[in-house]
């Protein structure tokens, strides 16, 4: 993973590389049976090299001390390693270039479980092009590894309702982490 890192660090394979402060690399237990993958950097990730440290950070630790689950338990990192200007959506040629080390660090870590947060990393996770609502909380197997897709936790800044859906789709996760 210290390789890889480096690699990161390095790398200027699409064009986020010219805009970004710090690449996110990822934060958390490399023992973990459990991975979640955001989407990409926000401002507070970006000055610091760490996932998830802002706003939508506060409601994922929220979501983790739910199901009593602390982040020293769980791998955490993004689809796009650098921060795309004002927080735009990812492009399809930019996951295409940083989808590389992304598999290198399942490759590394092998989860059981892995959790795509949002759209983006639901979508790369299992190869469809479907809508969040027809995705999240649903259990998938792939290559042996269950994929659980999730709302973003940024979507309950948006709308408060995602809270409940969220816990209970963190309910169904825990009940397979306890059990595997
Ligand atoms: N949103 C993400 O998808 N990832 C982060 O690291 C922070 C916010
Ligand atoms: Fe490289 Fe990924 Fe950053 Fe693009 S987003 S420069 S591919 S690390």
């Amino acid at each position: 993973m210290k390789e890889l890192a480096i690699k990161i660090k390095n790398c200027k394979k699409c064009d986020l590389w010219e805009t970004r402060n710090l690449p996110t690399i990822y934060s958390g237990n490399l023992k973990s049976k459990i991975m979640f993958i955001g989407e990409a950097p926000g401002r507070n990730e970006d000055e610091t090299g760490m996932p998830f440290c802002g706003r939508a950070g506060q409601i994922l630790d929220e979501l983790l001390e739910y199901v009593n689950l602390k982040r020293e338990d769980v791998f955490i990192t993004n689809i796009l390693k650098c921060r795309p200007p004002s927080n735009r959506d990812p492009k399809e040629e930019e996951i295409n270039e940083c989808k590389v080390y992304l598999e290198e660090q399942i490759k590394i870590l092998k989860p059981k479980i892995i959790c795509p947060l949002g759209r983006f990393s639901s979508r790369y996770m299992l190869k469809k092009n479907l809508e969040m609502g027809d995705m999240h909380g649903k259990i998938f197997k792939i290559n042996n590894i269950f994929i659980i897709p999730m709302y973003h936790p940024a979507a309950v800044i948006y709308d408060n309702k995602k809270r409940e859906i969220l816990k209970k789709d963190f309910k169904k996760l825990i009940k397979i982490y306890d059990s595997n």
